[in-house]
């Protein structure tokens, strides 16, 4: 077959029919879940000022750096399509004033953000994230109740053998401090570092330790740890955010080279895998951290924040790899078939009385030959079909045709709504 003139742009796709009930139903689970711990639902624009995303996400990211879609409005304004919804929700927040409401103040978003980054399995260029973020709370208890609301959207989705891979990055504190002594560690072993890492070296060398390179996996094997240099404020707070954890009996594992792609994060940071076999390259299902500095960046008062996206593509991927079964949307029992232009008038007016009641029927406007119409009824599996001509529009009937018997029937077309929902529900 040769190709469509148009095609989806690389890296995007389509949500096909078939494919929307598991959009549906990670939407339904994560909106029901969080509604339990108190969030309420914003929506921040798909465009925002470029500008908030260098600022906030960071100039020396991968995803502000190489990964943003950007737009001059015919004003001269730069725009970015949002690669996230953090910096998005923290900007509302503050704009809006809502540092004036109670706090803890829990917000949560769902929807498309976009990153033009290499496509590769799982990883697109327009994709679905749902994001949660608390603002207001320093407590470790805020860290660890957001990956236990993580590990539940996971279980309810039926996401089993999950494990939190977590770390500390510090803060402005004892960061710097950790930085340079890294810094010094890597420029001693620079000639050993992949391309990218040798300019990370100087722009952002944190994310070295990030680098999946098999020769930078050597040279970070022996890298000084941040968990070794934090500050005691940053350490009591891992410490008990990982107490919280045990509690909480959630499954983690520390990982001192978790540093994460964005540079808001303060303290805590985390990703959420699926366990597979030992080698397997995994993707993480969702990242988030502590942010605690992100609101004054943008222009606000000093607030800690705490939050995560998941990435709703790779849940979506692995619900259909593990055959997870939906509930199946009941199909339409009633065919509504009609011949000629007055019986089609007339249909439209009946469809609308059975819309109403709440009775699902398909029909099929575009055709006119009665034989074509059964044909079609018998596909769909109907239970009965309503046959509708220029003689039963005259005497106000319609035939009630039960598809399985092939037994037909004429009733009053005032009685027909009534007798259709007696007839389903025996
Ligand atoms: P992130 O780690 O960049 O964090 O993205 C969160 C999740 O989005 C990832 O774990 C992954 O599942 C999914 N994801 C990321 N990139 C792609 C891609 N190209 N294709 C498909 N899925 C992808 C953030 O976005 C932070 N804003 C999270 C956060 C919220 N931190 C605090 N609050």
């Amino acid at each position: 077959m040769r190709k469509p003139k148009f095609q989806v742009p690389t890296g995007m796709h389509d949500i096909l029919p078939k494919d929307q009930p598991y959009f549906d139903k990670v939407y339904d689970v994560v909106s029901k879940i969080v509604d339990s711990y108190g969030f309420s639902k914003i929506v921040p624009p798909v465009l925002e000022q470029a500008e908030l995303f260098s600022k906030g996400i960071g100039l020396a990211t991968d995803i502000v750096e190489k990964e943003m879609y950007t737009l001059k409005t015919k004003g001269g304004n730069v725009l970015a399509m949002r690669p996230e919804f953090t910096a998005g929700i923290v900007r509302a927040y503050i704009e809006h004033g809502m540092f004036n409401q109670p706090q803890p103040l829990k917000l949560f978003s769902f929807g498309p953000v976009f990153r033009a980054e290499r496509p590769q399995a799982g990883r697109y260029r327009q994709f679905h994230q749902f994001d949660l973020e608390v603002f207001g709370e320093a407590s470790p208890a805020v860290d660890a109740q957001i990956m236990q609301i993580c590990y539940n959207i996971l279980q309810e989705l039926k996401i089993k053998d999950v494990i939190i891979e977590i770390n500390s990055i510090g803060d402005s504190q004892c960061r710097p401090y950790y930085k340079k002594l890294l810094v010094n560690y890597l420029r001693s072993h620079q000639t050993a570092l992949c391309a990218d890492c040798k300019r990370r070296l100087r722009k952002n060398p944190l994310r070295i330790l990030d680098c999946k390179e098999e020769k930078c996996q050597r040279v970070k094997a022996s890298a000084p740890q941040i968990i070794d240099h934090l500050c005691q404020e940053c350490n009591n707070h891992f410490k008990e955010v990982l107490e919280f954890l045990d509690a909480l009996d959630l499954p983690y594992r520390l990982n001192p080279c978790l540093v994460r792609g964005l540079d808001y994060y303060t303290k805590t940071v985390f990703e959420i895998f699926k366990e597979g076999p030992a080698g397997e390259s995994q993707v993480a299902l969702l990242g988030g951290g502590r942010l605690d500095n992100l609101v004054r960046l943008l222009g606000g008062k000093e607030t800690p924040v705490c939050g995560v996206a998941g990435g709703v593509e790779r849940i979506v991927g692995l619900m259909k790899a593990k055959k997870i079964k939906l509930p199946v949307i009941a199909p339409a029992q009633i065919f509504l078939a009609q011949i000629g232009i007055s019986a089609k008038r007339k249909s439209l007016g009946l469809f609308e009385d059975f819309r109403k009641a709440g009775i699902k029927v398909v029909e099929s406007f575009g055709r006119d030959s009665l034989k074509a119409q059964l044909g079609r009824a018998q596909k769909l599996g109907v239970k009965y079909t309503l046959i509708l001509g220029q003689k039963e529009v005259i005497e106000g009937t319609v035939i009630i045709r039960d598809m399985e018997k092939g037994r037909q029937k004429s009733i009053k077309l005032d009685r027909l709504v009534r007798e259709i929902k007696r007839k389903l529900k025996t």
